[in-house]
């Protein structure tokens, strides 16, 4: 059985005064997680929504701001219809459970991609955990669910021009999907591929990045840990001297 600790961070190795305030996270390995223990792919998905749902609440319980998880890409519509469809119905099953959990837990939800191309019942889920989030004050978790960078910054590039604002990097901020949140500080990729794979391409401009070989649903607090840490000893310049 795998260990999850109680606390957060017990081991008290994590400065909690210099956390990263935006984590964003490209849940990636599920799939092969899967197949080592010779079950079905979907078999993985499943392991990594609960993951999500134990990862989602220790950030909340360290201190950060924002989690933003990759969770179903512009370019996941390749893969085979019964995957798609396993992981929409893990969705479904995810957002009616937060629903009943999200206010107690105090954890906002926010979803991020293109909608439209979700079924209505999905879709009237969003708008119900919005509602809710709107109750909510402070940890913030954001789903990328049909998500492309590249969709992101062509639709944000149509609405401000069609909007006669200025082209300034703030005003166009405003029409991305991530609108009013602050840039990632962490990228983390476990998985082992080390790309960015259409994730967050403007937010992520000087974020620091962190792969590790981990597989998703063998993800634990204690990677976070590792992936914080790692954060904690790099001196980021932002293109300037120190
Ligand atoms: C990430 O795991 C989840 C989604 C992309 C939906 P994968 O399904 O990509 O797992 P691997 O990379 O094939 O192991
Ligand atoms: C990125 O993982 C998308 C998500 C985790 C949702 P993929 O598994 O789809 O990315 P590639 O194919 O390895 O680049
Ligand atoms: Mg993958």
């Amino acid at each position: 059985m795998r260990h999850w600790k109680k606390k957060a961070d017990p081991a008290g190795q994590v400065d909690r005064s210099r956390l990263p305030r935006h984590v964003a996270i490209i849940m990636d390995g599920n799939g092969r997680w899967a197949r080592r223990r010779g079950l079905p792919r979907t078999a993985g998905h499943k392991a990594g929504a609960e993951v999500f749902r134990r990862i989602a609440t220790y950030c909340k319980d360290l201190g950060i701001e924002y989690l933003t998880v990759y969770a179903f890409s512009t370019e996941n519509w390749k893969r085979p219809p019964e995957e798609v469809d396993a992981i929409m119905g893990l969705l479904r099953q995810y957002m009616l459970e937060a629903i009943d959990s999200m206010e107690r837990d105090q954890i906002r939800l926010r979803f991020l991609g293109d909608m439209s191309a979700l079924s209505p019942e999905l879709q009237a889920l969003m708008e119900r955990t919005n509602d809710i989030s709107a109750r909510i004050e402070g940890f913030q978790a954001n789903v990328c669910l049909n998500y492309g960078g590249r969709d992101e910054i062509l639709q944000a590039a149509r609405r401000c021009a069609a909007s006669g604002e200025a082209w300034t990097e703030e005003n166009f901020g405003n029409y991305l999907y991530s609108a009013g949140l602050s840039d990632p500080d962490l990228l983390i990729r476990p998985g082992g591929e080390q790309r960015i794979s259409n994730f967050l391409l403007w937010q992520c401009a000087y974020s620091e990045f962190y792969f590790c070989d981990t597989l998703w649903p063998d993800f634990t607090e204690r990677t976070l840990d590792e992936a914080i840490l790692a954060y904690q000893k790099r001196d980021r310049r932002f293109g300037g001297v120190k």
